[in-house]
């Protein structure tokens, strides 16, 4: 039996409370960045100890922990610091990024995949974070990730950006990306392309058509929804059990839109929840609903 499960991606308290109170959240996702977006704007200072309790306590599902160690066996040291520490409190998770390695030569691409072995053989569950490609997200299954999250808006990101499109200057980052469109406009390019060849065979062989068709999308993945779609397609065929979290998502659209493609989970910020339930016609209508009410009909509520 299959459901999709919401998790905020939020490590504001005052957001989390107010979502949980919602009753619609499964879960909740922090990384370093969205703790220190939280702690940046918190008044109040207490320990940072304490606020991860209180967030631990609130939420009703798991709460994925970051850890922010490179190497293998610092990974699993302070997994299981995290894991020991904040477990009475709620259900931790313990995100490990999917390749740590922060520079070329530094030998740690394969140390994520590691610590996540070592920490499923000892029952820690592990969410295997900063996913980009299928490519990654097979390699974290087999190594016994419970969850793999793909990062759907960053890949946008990175399309629109191969593209020439600037985030803050060509699109806002909560835009929905609109591949179709981008194609059609793109298609045009190419065909002013292919126009200039001298024939089909010489279009074949032109590298500034291959590069232009490259740049729409990344190594065939066409966009975020692409990129969770084709993980869901192969866990599915292969009956791996990690659950697919489609995380980075910056609007409602998207939210449909992984939901169609069989996400196991969608975590997604505040504002994206609470665009969720707007619609202007439904404004309108309880407006009107309201308006319409008469006192007989009033009356009921009165004398109860
Ligand atoms: C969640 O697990 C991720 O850390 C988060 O979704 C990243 O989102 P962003 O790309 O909007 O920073």
């Amino acid at each position: 039996m299959f459901s999709l499960k919401i998790f905020i991606d939020s490590a504001d308290l005052d957001e989390i409370k107010q979502a949980c109170e919602w009753g619609i959240i499964d879960g909740a996702t922090t990384n370093p960045s969205l703790i220190k977006k939280a702690v940046e704007k918190r008044a109040e200072k207490n320990s940072m100890e304490d606020y991860i309790k209180e967030i631990l306590k609130t939420v009703p599902g798991p709460v994925s922990l970051e850890v922010i160690a490179v190497k293998a066996d610092e990974m699993v040291a302070q997994a299981k610091l995290l894991y020991e520490k904040f477990s009475p409190y709620g259900e931790v998770v313990i995100k490990i990024p999917v390749n740590p390695s922060l520079s070329e030569g530094d030998h740690l691409d394969f140390d994520g995949l590691r610590a996540i072995k070592q920490l499923s053989r000892e029952g820690i569950p592990v969410n295997c974070t900063l996913i980009m490609t299928p490519e990654q997200a097979i390699l974290a299954a087999k190594a016994g990730a419970k969850y793999v999250s793909p990062f759907a808006g960053r890949i946008d990101d990175y399309i629109r950006m191969r593209m020439g499109m600037k985030i803050g200057v060509d699109y806002k980052k909560e835009d929905y990306f609109d591949y179709s469109l981008l194609c059609r406009i793109w298609d045009l390019k190419l065909n002013e392309q292919i126009a200039k060849c001298g024939s089909i065979l010489d279009a074949c062989k032109s590298q500034e058509i291959r590069k232009l068709d490259q740049t729409i999308h990344d190594n065939g993945i066409i966009s975020g929804v692409d990129l969770i779609a084709r993980i869901v397609r192969i866990f599915r065929i292969y009956g791996f059990k990690a659950q697919v979290i489609a995380s980075s998502i910056r609007n409602a659209r998207q939210v449909r839109e992984v939901a169609e493609v069989g996400a196991d989970i969608v975590t997604m910020p505040f504002e994206v929840l609470r665009e969720m339930i707007r619609h202007p016609k439904t404004l309108e209508g309880i407006r009107d609903f309201m308006a319409d009410v008469i006192p007989q009909y009033k009356e009921i509520f009165e004398h109860r």
